[in-house]
């Protein structure tokens, strides 16, 4: 435990000048009460939950039930990323794109400045030291972020790597992402703390592409506050991958062990909510004797050119940050066995016993519960118990399944990327790139319905390019050149496809069981990264047959099988005119390798 009250040099855990001093530029403008810097050890993350569920900020859950488990649960009005109030501020208004909010960083910093002056007044001012990605990896990146949260801290800790191993990897004059938080709510006056300070009226969340800085104000929620996940490790991460030839995505990292013992290694862009953690964990249908998957991520990757030129991809987090409503034993078990201790749950339900409980974990729900708000829950009283966006936070260490190399400096070597949403019509189960560019060319022009990660209307389609539509900190046009070089720099380029476990009949039921029983796509898959797997060429890309898919143990039939792979080719003509408006909207930074593709697209129709 370090605490300073006058000068933060004085005890300090490093000589790192450019932090010393920034350490107390910040500090000069917040004002807090004490400036603590973390070091991530059990001991104070206990001393933190203690304070926390002292003041009644935090429930501690059973121990027999969910051991060294909290439950927190936020303010009503702060419960999910708000994309309407995150900036990028890049000099140019051009280098933000027409996908992204924009303001001039003089301008963001004056509007800043006032909401900052002395927010920290009455509370601890936390620095946090954390590695995004093994300690020492070439891949891996250094962040700092101060905050008066300890909420903040406690997940950053399971989130990250935390502490002093960090500040050594830094040194003296080593690089940082400097990263400000603040629920903005000063303690002033001897006014008492509330359980969930927040301020939504003037939330803003503020990225300095330029200077790899983010400020962010006002919310204590996910991606807003934990400022080493989206704000760092997709929206400044994707600046530097653009300027040093790697790649930041929005993408799970799984392995899959055939039954000789043989690995391959995946990534999946899907939105939000839309299935990363559940296909990352995935536990293959019994009948599949021998295969095997391996957990690497569940969110993030950055990847980037190996010593042969192939690519290779790392985690850059320690920890899940899953959706927790739809996750059960029979859906995720092995999301259920990370987060059985050592969990920090966000606006779930509290049993009777002192345990958790969401929609759909259990068949039936529990008699009572506290809900999310903290009111009396009984099944009949028509609320949701949780909210539809709750979430627990759970070390990597946890899930059984976590890949032999998920912490390899090395990273590992990437064979096939998938793109994927929720679309409800029209889009099939899965088909196959014809090659690189082709498979830029699905990336960019993805959609998904929307859902409760972030606030807009769930249910709502909107185009979602690479999954990164709220996460790309620079010109989405940009990006997609980016992309298309990477191609070129890559060594034998990783299979690019298409997936989609989501569409529905006309009696709005899905089509595909989904969960485990995607093994028999993404065998398929690997099959094809080995060039293996048997497929046709369609307009859209290769295909598999119902034959080509090994059906062991499951009853799905042709006729089911006819209906879920089945390509309207008017339709999807049709719908491929809707590229068109995101296109237009990029008009002048669009490659004309996008345009060509949608141009033989059409032809093949
Ligand atoms: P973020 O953490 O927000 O980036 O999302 P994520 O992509 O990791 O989402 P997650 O895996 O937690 O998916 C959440 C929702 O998708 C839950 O409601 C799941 O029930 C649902 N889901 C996941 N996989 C499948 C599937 O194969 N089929 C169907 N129908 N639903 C699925
Ligand atoms: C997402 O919304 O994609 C998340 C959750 O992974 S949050 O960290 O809150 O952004
Ligand atoms: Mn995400």
């Amino acid at each position: 435990m370090r605490e300073s009250h006058v000068n933060t040099s004085e005890q300090a855990p490093t000589q790192n000048q450019a932090l010393l001093d920034w350490v107390e530029e910040v500090r000069g403008h917040c004002d807090p009460e004490t400036v603590h810097w973390c070091d991530g050890t059990r001991e104070e993350a206990d001393r933190l939950f203690a304070e926390m569920v002292d003041k009644g900020h935090a429930v501690r859950l059973n121990p027999e039930k969910r051991p060294n488990s909290y439950l927190f649960r936020s303010d009503p009005r702060d419960v999910a990323r708000v994309e309407s109030r995150t900036y990028i501020c890049s000099i140019a208004k051009d280098d933000a794109g027409p996908t992204n909010n924009w303001e001039d960083p003089t301008r963001m910093i004056d509007r800043l400045q006032p909401l900052f002056e002395g927010c920290m007044r009455g509370r601890t001012m936390y620095v946090i030291p954390f590695s995004m990605g093994p300690i020492g990896s070439p891949i891996s990146q250094i962040g700092i972020e101060i905050t008066d949260s300890p909420y903040v801290v406690v997940n950053m800790r399971i989130m990250t790597r935390v502490g002093d191993p960090v500040l050594e990897a830094l040194g003296p004059d080593g690089f940082f992402v400097r990263c400000v938080h603040s629920v903005g709510v000063p303690l002033v006056d001897g006014q008492e703390d509330v359980p969930w300070p927040c301020d939504p009226e003037n939330t803003c969340i503020a990225h300095f592409p330029e200077k790899r800085l983010i400020w962010s104000y006002g919310s204590g929620y996910g991606g807003n506050a934990l400022l080493g996940k989206k704000c760092f490790a997709l929206r400044i991460a994707s600046v530097m991958a653009r300027d040093n030839d790697w790649l930041a995505e929005h993408m799970l990292i799984l392995g899959v062990e055939n039954p000789e013992g043989r690995k391959a290694y995946v990534t999946a862009a899907f939105p939000s909510a839309c299935g990363k953690t559940n296909f990352a964990m995935l536990i293959p249908p019994r009948e599949m004797k021998g295969w095997k998957v391996t957990t690497v991520g569940d969110d993030i990757a950055w990847l980037k050119p190996g010593p042969d030129g192939r690519l290779r991809a790392i985690n850059p987090e320690a920890g899940f940050f899953g959706v927790a409503p739809g996750t059960s034993e029979s859906t995720n078990p092995m999301a259920m066995a990370s987060c059985s201790r050592d969990t920090i749950f966000t606006n779930c339900a509290l049993t009777d016993d002192g345990d958790v409980w969401w929609e759909e974990m259990t068949d039936a729900p529990p008699n009572h519960l506290i809900d999310w708000k903290g009111e009396d829950w009984t099944p009949e009283c028509g609320r949701l118990a949780a909210h539809p966006n709750s979430r627990f936070t759970a070390p990597a260490e946890n899930c059984p399944i976590m890949d032999e190399a998920w912490e390899d400096p090395a990273g590992v070597e990437v064979g096939a990327m998938i793109f994927g949403g929720r679309r409800m019509t029209e889009i099939p189960l899965v088909y196959q790139a014809f090659n690189w560019q082709h498979g830029v060319y699905l990336g960019a022009t993805m959609g998904s319905e929307q859902t409760a990660a972030a606030e807009g209307k769930v249910g709502s389609f909107r185009r979602d390019p690479f999954a990164m539509l709220p996460f790309c900190g620079y010109n989405m046009g940009e990006y997609f050149i980016h992309w298309l070089k990477m191609g070129k720099k890559i060594k034998d380029p990783p299979r690019i496809f298409h997936v989609n476990w989501f569409r529905r009949d006309e009696e709005g039921n899905y089509l595909w069981p989904g969960f485990g029983q995607n093994m028999r796509v993404l065998r398929w898959i690997v099959a094809r990264v080995y060039g293996q797997g048997h497929s046709v060429e369609t307009p859209i890309g290769w295909m598999p047959r119902y034959e080509d898919l090994d059906w062991r143990g499951n009853d799905f039939t042709e006729e089911q099988w006819d209906e879920l792979m089945a390509i309207d080719r008017d339709g999807l003509k049709l719908s491929t005119l809707g590229h068109e408006e995101l296109f237009l909207k990029l008009f002048d930074r669009l490659p004309k390798e996008l345009i060509f593709e949608r141009e033989l697209l059409i032809a093949r129709f």
